[in-house]
């Protein structure tokens, strides 16, 4: 029988702006975001009823509760046809990279391809989540108003990354209520065009991630974490989404390797190229 296997990539967000927000509670964004080839995997084979296996190092953080999103993905594409399953998980859940968003965007690429159903549009796939439609496309995208509205970002230099995540969750919705200023400026439009990864990583530091100050305030530890990496030497350092996993961007020269073992023990670190 038929496996169809697709690669869910962890999400990162360069930079986040948080510019306005929105009568109905939400926040307007303005982010770089990109994708590494660290991931989950989603497996689908056709059955008579839909179920969701979970495995992989990370897949005892979840439950293959009906709200889980690769379900709630299944459902929003065709509604009560079955399938059989399984999420390999490697990402930490509730982390700010994006898996549950990278799993669900998964799913409907698996399940349109098991079932030969088109995508659902943009509005229908928003409502699984703000980031499931930029983790639709796995490339360098600027992602604006809630999450909704994307451009891809040409000319992005080919760079590795590190990714540790100190063992702790953060919630997203309290981060956004710990943000004291909700508007701050966006991103320069258009964006620069970057001769290279030191032209890049420049222009990087100028920007920010709006909501590093709140999450660090709900978990102090991750001022550690950025601090460990800042050690490694890498070319820039900061926090994707709302946290609490920070990331590190280095040369393509073997560098990222040395520097995810060089984290402590206990954290969750992993290594890789952006795509
Ligand atoms: O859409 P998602 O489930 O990823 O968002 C989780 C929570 O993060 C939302 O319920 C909301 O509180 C907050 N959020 C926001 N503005 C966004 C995205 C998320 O306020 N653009």
């Amino acid at each position: 029988m038929t496996t169809v296997e697709v690669f869910a990539p962890a999400k990162i967000n360069l930079t986040l702006h948080v510019t306005d927000q929105r009568a109905d509670g939400y926040h307007l964004l303005d982010s770089l975001v990109v994708f590494a080839d660290i991931g989950d995997t989603i497996l689908a084979k056709a059955s008579e009823t839909l179920s969701l296996a979970l495995d992989g190092p990370q897949g005892d953080q979840l439950t293959a509760e009906p709200d889980n999103l690769v379900l709630r993905a299944a459902r929003l594409l065709a509604g009560n046809r079955g399938a059989a399953l399984t999420l390999v998980k490697r990402l930490p859940v509730a982390s700010g990279i994006g898996g549950g968003s990278a799993d669900a965007a998964a799913t409907l690429h698996a399940l349109s391809q098991l079932w030969g159903l088109a995508i659902p549009e943009s509005d229908a796939i928003v409502t699984l989540g703000a980031d499931v439609p930029v983790c639709m496309e796995s490339v360098p995208q600027r992602m604006t108003g809630i999450g909704d509205t994307l451009a891809p970002v040409p000319g992005l230099p080919r760079m590795d990354i590190v990714l540790v995540n100190p063992g702790v969750s953060v919630s997203t919705p309290s981060v956004f209520q710990n943000l004291s200023n909700k508007r701050n400026a966006p991103m320069p439009d258009p964006l620069p065009h970057w001769r290279g990864p030191v032209d890049f990583v420049d222009w990087l530091q100028t920007q920010r991630n709006d909501l590093l100050a709140p999450a660090i305030t709900l978990q102090p530890v991750m001022q550690d974490t950025l601090q460990a990496l800042r050690q490694t030497g890498a070319m820039h350092v900061g926090m994707s989404g709302s946290g609490a996993t920070c990331f590190a961007l280095f040369p393509k020269d073997g560098s990222a390797q040395l520097a995810a073992q060089s984290m402590p023990a206990p954290w969750w670190r992993a290594h890789g190229q952006i795509l």
